[in-house]
């Protein structure tokens, strides 16, 4: 009961919601024919039949009357409608005939001489493609214009230089006249010359003129028309007139934003725009047939059952109809086109037969034997790449790729980067080191980047190294290189970064083969290097502090530090080296590499720390300040090694010795001074008493802002005090070493305060 109850509602509320959203239906039990008229929608009889367009005298609402020969015919207004065609958009409609006659009797022309038809604001034009002005006479000019005679005017003269020379079937000048009519015109205006007349007609002449708008393909000129005047007999003074419609004013692109009130309902129909100016059509889509207006109104045309003339598909074919179209094939074992009926049966002969089959057979066995063979090598190559790739901890790092959707890391191929370096030309390598080398390489989407192929890894390294990848390629820092990806499937593991253009910070000291020790770096303003070494200690201290445990670096030397536009740096080759375990297979590696740089704990202790990055930083910090290199094996013994002979020099008080010449012009002393006395910390023997990164990075910053701004240098003090503090609580011996490394500070704070307040 409850179950009837909804189904009603919902039968009930069906429609109401179709309707809501479609244009409005014309009842179902409207009369759709009147005599021989078929009436589809959007004409009718009878409210709600029609598609109503508001009062008007030509409309789409038709009306069906008995006329006097006893037949019911359609009348639109007062023009019978002879057909109405949905596909062209149009009605046949019949006109009237506009004679103009001589009076025998009165002996003068018919007092009227002009007509007119306005259905302008109407939804109807007069085709000017299907009709034209015809006038029937023999000393006749007539025009046709607009109502108001402002925008069009045309017209023809007929005239008849003897009965001998009319035709039948002839409408070019010799008693019947045509002209064609412009586009899109509603209204029209007939009007006969009155100086061509018919009242000096000479004998075998009829007295009367004619003028219509007519149908052209429907006329065809008879001369009794003019020898006798029975143009209006033979024709019931109406003949027929073809107009175009439309079912809105819009174009279809403004009608499809309305859904209520557009009219193309039906499924697969479409809408056309009008010729005749703004105003559409619906037609139903190609290879269906029906009304456009209703819905479910265009049906699928069944070519099958018309495969004869219209959709051909001769005798043997096949035809199977497909919605809006159909297909047609020869029967089985014939081949041809089908729609032309040239099915031929196959060959068959024997010899072919067996001539075809052993030539198919003998190319399938080469075909599936060298597929064999090259699937065979395929997967040998695979399972060699599946195997590295296992190695190097692909599967752990696809795994949590595929957790962690929004990276920006990619995996990729052997070929993409063998194509993205040109086979590791020669050409295209950046620069060769202890870790492996690098190539400039251009990836397929354009991207510039830097490829470095690592020099064989160790085992522990080589499990390890896809995750490490994967943290590496999340941290995101200007001056970090980033990371784009890595290729795990060969023997030593790929990386993938930026492309930095403008070479390594020790290339831009040192010159590219510089031998000297020192020069070539003296172009740099200081500026610039306190810039340098800032930005490369926030990078690291960023590192630092990024994850936990702390990503290492564990090779901070300047030949990782790479130069970007404006001097900006990028510290690179990380992860290859954070990748460095405690044993000491490792251990070896390193010093390989890095002498100079390595922090002597970590030769020690064998224990990477991220005071071992400190330590290195120390170093590039004096390659700054000195433009020597941090190992210079031509130099005196004493000079050999760049830190001790930095600290030394600090020892013996004669630091401007050991400085790049040209920043001693360039800086005051003091601002030298405190970056010195960084380094100096920096250096420390033991990790535990040197600063954290971000402590240097911090340091770095505030001298930077004193070396511009030299009179706020107090500002940054606190800072300086915070450091001071720090290392002073560590042990009392740091605290000393503090003094000497900035020269200017006195032991406590409240001598500062002292030196600060005689004001
Ligand atoms: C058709 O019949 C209606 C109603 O009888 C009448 O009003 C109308 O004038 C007739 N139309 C024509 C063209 O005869
Ligand atoms: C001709 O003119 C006469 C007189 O002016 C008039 O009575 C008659 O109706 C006219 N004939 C026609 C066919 O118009
Ligand atoms: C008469 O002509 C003017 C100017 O071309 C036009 O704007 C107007 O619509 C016309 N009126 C009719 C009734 O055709
Ligand atoms: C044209 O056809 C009509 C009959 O329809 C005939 O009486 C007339 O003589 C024909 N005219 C010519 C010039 O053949
Ligand atoms: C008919 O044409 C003649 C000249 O051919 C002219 O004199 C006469 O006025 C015209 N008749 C009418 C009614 O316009
Ligand atoms: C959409 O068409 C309906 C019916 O003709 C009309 O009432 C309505 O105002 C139209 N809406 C818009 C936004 O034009
Ligand atoms: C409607 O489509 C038919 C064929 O699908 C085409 O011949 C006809 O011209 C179209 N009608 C209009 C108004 O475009």
């Amino acid at each position: 009961m409850v179950l009837a109850l909804i189904a009603v509602l919902i039968a009930s509320a069906w429609p109401a919601a179709e309707a809501a959203a479609t244009a409005a239906q014309p009842a179902a039990a409207c009369q759709r024919r009147c005599g021989d008229v078929d009436i589809p929608y959007p004409f009718g009889i009878g409210r709600g039949c029609y598609l109503y367009t508001g009062e008007g005298d030509v409309t789409f609402g038709l009306t069906c009357n008995l006329t006097a020969d006893g037949t019911y015919r359609p009348f639109c207004w007062e023009y019978e409608v002879l057909g109405v065609s949905l596909r062209r958009g149009q009605a046949r409609v019949r006109n009237d005939i506009n004679p103009w006659c001589y009076n025998a009797t009165s002996r003068s022309m018919d007092a009227q001489s002009t007509w007119w038809w306005d259905v302008s604001d109407s939804w109807f034009h007069v085709s000017d493609e299907d009709n034209r002005l015809t006038v029937v006479g023999c000393n006749s000019l007539a025009y046709v214009t607009s109502v108001n005679e402002t925008e069009y005017m045309t017209g023809c003269m007929a005239t008849c230089p003897s009965v001998g020379r009319l035709e039948n079937g002839s409408c070019s000048g010799m008693g019947c006249c045509q002209a064609a009519i412009p586009r899109g015109i509603n209204s029209y205006w007939v009007e006969f010359e009155e100086k061509f007349n018919t009242s000096g007609a000479v004998a075998g002449f009829g007295r009367c003129s004619y003028a219509v708008l007519l149908e052209a393909a429907s006329f065809e000129f008879r001369t009794t028309y003019v020898t006798t005047g029975d143009f209006v007999e033979s024709t019931g003074g109406k003949v027929p007139l073809v107009l175009d419609w439309v079912v809105g004013k819009e174009t279809c692109r403004e009608a499809r934003r309305n859904a209520t009130a557009f009219m193309c309902v039906s499924r697969d129909s479409e809408c056309v725009d009008s010729r005749n100016g703004p105003g559409y059509l619906c037609n139903c889509s190609a290879g269906f047939e029906g009304n456009p207006y209703l819905l479910d109104g265009c049906q699928d045309i069944n070519e099958c059952e018309d495969r004869r003339f219209k959709y051909p598909c001769s005798v043997p074919g096949t035809c199977i109809n497909t919605p809006g179209g159909f297909r047609c094939s020869c029967p089985d074992k014939t081949t041809g086109n089908a729609y032309y009926g040239t099915c031929e049966a196959n060959k068959s002969q024997l010899g072919v037969h067996i001539a075809i089959g052993v030539s198919v057979g003998l190319a399938l066995l080469a075909i599936i034997l060298s597929s064999a063979y090259m699937i065979q090598q395929r997967r040998r190559l695979a399972s060699v790449k599946r195997r590295y790739f296992k190695q190097h901890g692909g599967l752990l790092l696809f795994e949590e790729m595929k957790s962690n959707q929004g990276l920006s890391f990619t995996l990729f191929t052997e070929e993409e980067l063998e194509e993205a370096t040109d086979r590791f030309d020669e050409r295209n390598v950046l620069g060769k080191g202890g870790n492996g080398t690098v190539y400039r390489g251009a990836l397929r989407d354009g991207r510039a980047v830097a490829i470095k192929r690592c020099k064989l890894v160790s085992e522990r390294q080589k499990k390890e190294f896809g995750k490490e990848m994967l943290i590496l390629s999340q941290v995101n820092h200007r001056s970090v290189v980033k990371l784009h990806g890595c290729c795990l499937e060969v023997e030593v593991p790929m990386l993938v970064y930026e492309l930095v253009p403008h070479g390594t910070l020790y290339q831009l000291i040192h010159g590219d083969g510089a031998a000297a020790s020192h020069g070539h770096g003296s172009r740099i303003p200081f500026a610039t290097r306190l810039k340098i070494a800032h930005e490369a200690a926030e990078a690291l201290a960023y590192l630092h502090s990024w994850a936990s445990p702390p990503i290492i670096h564990g090779d901070v030397k300047s030949p990782n530090m790479l130069i970007d536009d404006g001097y900006a740096v990028k510290v690179s080759d990380f992860g290859a080296s954070t990748l460095a375990p405690t044993n000491e297979a490792q251990f070896v590696t390193l010093v390989q590499g890095t002498c100079g740089y390595l922090d002597p704990e970590y030769m020690q202790t064998c224990k990477l720390t991220d005071k071992s990055d400190v330590y290195s930083f120390g170093v590039v910090l004096l390659e700054l300040l000195t433009c020597r290199k941090a190992l210079n094996l031509q130099s005196p013994e004493e000079e050999k090694n760049l830190s001790s002979h930095f600290l030394q020099a600090l020892g013996e008080n004669r630091l401007e010795a050991i400085l790049d010449s040209q920043i001693l012009g360039e800086e005051s002393m003091e601002v030298i001074e405190q970056v010195a006395g960084v380094a100096r910390q920096c250096l420390e023997m033991s990790g535990e008493r040197r600063p954290s990164m971000r402590q240097v990075a911090e340091e770095l910053g505030r001298v930077r802002k004193l070396s511009r701004h030299p009179w706020r240098g107090g500002g940054g003090r606190g800072s300086s005090d915070e450091l001071e503090k720090l290392l002073a609580g560590r042990s009392p011996n740091t605290y000393s070493e503090l003094q000497v490394s900035n020269g200017y500070l006195s032991l406590n704070d409240s001598a500062y305060i002292g030196i600060q307040s005689p004001r």
